[in-house]
């Protein structure tokens, strides 16, 4: 056996949804050092173009705002104005919002499904035909769902219809996996804890406090979380169907509110 390029992504073409910041731009950043071709995608074009000008040539910009089935055509058009097929695609762009029960507006339920559960279906199915193209039975093509540890535990936050998404985000991968393994293309997920970035300010700005709550210690990095995509990604991923990867400090197995002193 040789494990010389088990994680190598050379000659691959991926794309991440949400790929200008955050989680998605640390899985982009991973990609490209494997060898990979990744184009990121979303709503604002200058920040998907000053992110490719900073992850470099392998890095392509192609704005989009997927939260609608017509976004989601739109950007697979897009692609396949480039490419004649797609071997990764990472569902990442996702949304959140907290209010107190007595106030959640419709709009907050709208918003959040739409984005974190609508798009990564109907942006997986308009890609169909690119993914089918570059899956093969020796090596499948991969679409990597980014849920979160809020679909699989309570946070102290009210944030119903988040942590109703990333839930039926991390299901939804199960049932798609199911049909999409018969066209050699994998279904997995990747739920991550806390990682800095816009949507958890809390982790960017205070990260010591939160790393009070996680047993290893520390909030997430870039390496731990591209790490955990470029394996989902690569040939040494490629018997895992239907999976969630916890990548999270250990917290879900922590009881809510443990300090790690405790
Ligand atoms: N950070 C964490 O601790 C954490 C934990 C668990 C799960 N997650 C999940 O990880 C994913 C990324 O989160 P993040 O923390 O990196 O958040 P973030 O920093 O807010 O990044 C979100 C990304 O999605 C894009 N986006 C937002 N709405 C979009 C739309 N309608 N169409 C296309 N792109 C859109 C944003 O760019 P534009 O504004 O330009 O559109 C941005 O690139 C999300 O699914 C989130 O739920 C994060």
């Amino acid at each position: 056996m040789d494990t010389t390029n088990l994680f190598r992504l050379d000659g691959k073409v991926a794309l991440v949804t949400g790929g200008s910041r955050g989680i998605g731009k640390m899985i982009a950043a991973g990609f490209i050092a494997q060898g990979a071709k990744v184009y990121i995608s979303s709503r604002k074009g200058p920040a998907c173009d000053d992110t490719a000008a900073e992850l470099g040539p392998n890095c392509i910009p192609l704005p989009c705002d997927v939260s609608t089935v017509t976004g989601c055509k739109a950007l697979a058009e897009q692609l396949a104005a480039h490419e004649d097929k797609l071997d990764i695609l990472v569902n990442n762009a996702g949304a959140a919002w907290g209010v107190p029960f007595e106030e959640f507006p419709e709009s907050g339920w709208d918003k959040v499904m739409d984005l974190n559960v609508k798009s990564p279906f109907f942006l997986t199915q308009a890609l169909h035909g690119l993914l089918k193209a570059a899956g093969t039975p020796g090596r499948p093509a991969k679409v990597i769902n980014i849920t979160s540890i809020d679909g699989q535990r309570l946070n102290p936050w009210e944030t119903y219809s988040y942590h109703a998404s990333k839930s039926a985000l991390i299901y939804l991968t199960k049932r798609m996996a199911a049909r999409l393994v018969r066209d050699h293309v994998n279904v997995t997920s990747i739920a991550p804890g806390a990682f800095a970035s816009d949507m958890n300010k809390a982790a960017r700005d205070h990260s010591d406090d939160v790393a009070q709550g996680i047993p290893a210690g520390r909030i997430g990095t870039d390496e731990d979380m591209a790490g955990a995509a470029i394996y989902l990604a690569s040939r040494a991923g490629d018997y895992v169907i239907g999976e969630t990867i916890t990548v999270d400090g250990g917290l879900v197995h922590a009881a809510l509110g443990t300090s790690i002193d405790a």
